[in-house]
């Protein structure tokens, strides 16, 4: 019975396949798939986040804007939903809102699993693995075997396919535990490749001409920062400040895990000098600054090749719990992209500041606007909204209220709460009753970030997207990312002040449309 019928059906599906060959219907040229209506549907699927289609995803990685296309590859396990098998999925996208997914792009072999990296464009040939005249893309990237020793790879058709080097390992490693995450920059100055490298407990620097042979130039880290954990993912870039081209420093970002602001992985920032062999913190040593106060946001990337703009995107995700989020098939979200720039803050000296880049403007739909408005305790002039996917832009001019500020994806027995300690001078993320938390212990909980108002107002830009909550406060003075898992219910979106009355200067709510193929 069984026999015949699939006997049946593969005699049906041949004259099928054949009446779609006739017709000129194949893969090739097909109009584009209609994706069906489950199709980034899945409960606490993010709309306007970057998630794989299906399958584990961790660190950003090889990020460059290359031919007019933004290139996102990044730690996957191709074959399952936990770390594992790392590889290096990819997609890209012309807008850093809507992307589209490629092939896995690198793939473990000999030298062990491909860990994280960057990718260069190596326009003027430098290394000699393109051909005479033209340039591409060279990955550098971790070889995790035995040892953690540092590889390349090329690309001659825009990140597509690779070919890795007959010569790999390009630094080889018996001895460093932890040496890995090689993020690589041109250094003008010098017409050289640098390259800044987590060893343990300290960044590495090296420098080569052809990206192939390398050369340790210094160390950094040691007695610098915090250091409750191995150092990962480091990045060092050079930008304005206060927008003066003639006044630049040197960012050099490095993730910690553990030991993060509010426990597990996290990242921090030196500001200071870098004279192409060294870097020199600007501040004092046991000084730590946080790159976000929320317990989200690690490994963080910036896009190489974008000439003045510098940009960086973040897994959102905490080692503590990652591989036991309530997420399936895929397990993962990227953070939004955020524009970054330095500012001098009085008494603070210059600080890294992060906002969304503008391209989000493209899938803000309809504003809801409202102004002046009197917050007054237990009235909620929001309370017909209900969305799981939009932005608020607020500013709130201190009153009377001791606390003020919103609570989203509320339902019956669940809220996130994003408020503002008027004595405490203090940003503060609820999450304790935010929705599932059962698989991590570490997960539930309230953080805080140190805020101070500017002309006695706050400001408060927000954007929730089904399962995660990026609050940029103060014009992106202070950030806070958070994952949450409330129950699809739980759609609704409160304003509210606490003991007294506080002025909402302005609001603006866009829901957000959906960056996935739906049609
Ligand atoms: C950071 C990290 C990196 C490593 C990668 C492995 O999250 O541990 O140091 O290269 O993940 O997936």
């Amino acid at each position: 019975m069984r026999r015949s019928n699939t006997g049946k059906f593969i005699v049906l599906f041949a004259i099928f396949a054949m009446l779609l060959g006739s017709f000129g219907m194949n893969k090739s040229n097909a109009s584009p798939k209609k994706q069906s209506d489950n199709y980034y549907n899945e409960e606490n699927r993010p709309q306007y986040h970057f998630t794989p289609e299906k399958n584990w995803m961790n660190d950003p990685n090889g990020l460059v804007y290359y031919k007019g296309k933004y290139h996102l590859f990044y730690q996957h396990n191709p074959y399952g939903n936990k770390w594992g098998n790392m590889s290096w999925g990819h997609a890209v996208s012309k807008d850093l809102v809507h992307w589209e997914h490629r092939p896995v792009a690198l793939k473990p072999d000999d030298l062990g699993a491909i860990f994280s990296g960057s990718i260069v464009v190596d326009k003027h040939n430098t290394s000699g693995l393109f051909e005479n005249g033209s340039g591409g893309l060279i990955a550098i990237y971790t070889s995790a075997g035995e040892t953690q020793q540092q590889s390349i790879a090329y690309s001659t058709d825009e990140g597509e396919t690779w070919t890795k080097y007959s010569g790999n390992p390009v630094i080889p490693n018996s001895d460093i535990v932890d040496f890995r995450d090689p993020k690589v920059m041109w250094y003008e100055e010098d017409e050289k490749w640098v390259m800044t490298i987590a060893a343990g407990d300290h960044v590495r620097f090296y420098s080569s001409k052809n990206l192939i042979e390398w050369k340790l130039m210094s160390k950094f880290g040691e007695n610098q920062g915090a250091h409750g954990g191995v150092w990962e993912c480091p990045e060092l870039f050079k930008l304005p400040v206060d927008g003066d081209p003639t006044n630049t420093k040197w960012v050099l970002q490095v993730d910690i895990n553990p030991g993060s602001v509010h426990g597990g992985s996290g990242g921090q920032y030196f500001i200071g000098e870098f004279d192409g062999a060294k870097f020199v913190n600007d501040n004092p040593q046991n000084e730590v600054k946080w790159v976000d106060y929320g317990k989200d946001f690690y490994a963080t990337q910036t896009w190489s090749n974008t000439n003045n703009r510098q940009i960086w995107i973040a897994w959102m995700n905490n080692w503590q719990y990652a591989q036991a989020i309530p997420t399936s098939p895929w397990r993962s979200a990227m953070s939004i992209p955020r524009e970054l720039s330095l500012k001098t803050f009085s008494g603070e000296g210059v600080k890294l500041v992060q906002n969304p880049v503008k391209e989000l403007r493209r899938i803000e739909k309809k504003p809801y606007k409202w102004q002046e408005e009197t917050i007054k305790p237990g009235e909620n002039i929001l309370a017909d909204f209900d969305s799981k996917t939009y932005e608020i832009t607020a500013e709130f001019e201190l009153g009377s209220a001791s606390e003020f500020g919103f609570k989203v994806r509320k339902g019956a027995n669940e809220e996130t709460v994003i408020k503002y300690d008027v004595s405490e001078e203090q940003l503060i993320f609820d999450r304790t009753d935010s929705g599932e938390d059962e698989f991590s212990k570490s997960f539930a909980g309230k953080f805080t970030a140190p805020l101070d108002p500017i002309d006695n107002k706050i400001k408060l830009h927000i954007f929730v997207d089904h399962s995660s909550v990026e609050v940029f406060a103060n014009n992106g003075e202070k950030v806070m990312t958070n994952l949450i898992f409330p129950d699809g219910s739980s759609d609704g979106l409160e304003i509210f002040s606490k003991n007294g009355n506080v002025k909402l200067t302005s609001l603006t709510i866009n829901e957000m449309e959906s960056v996935w193929n739906k049609e």
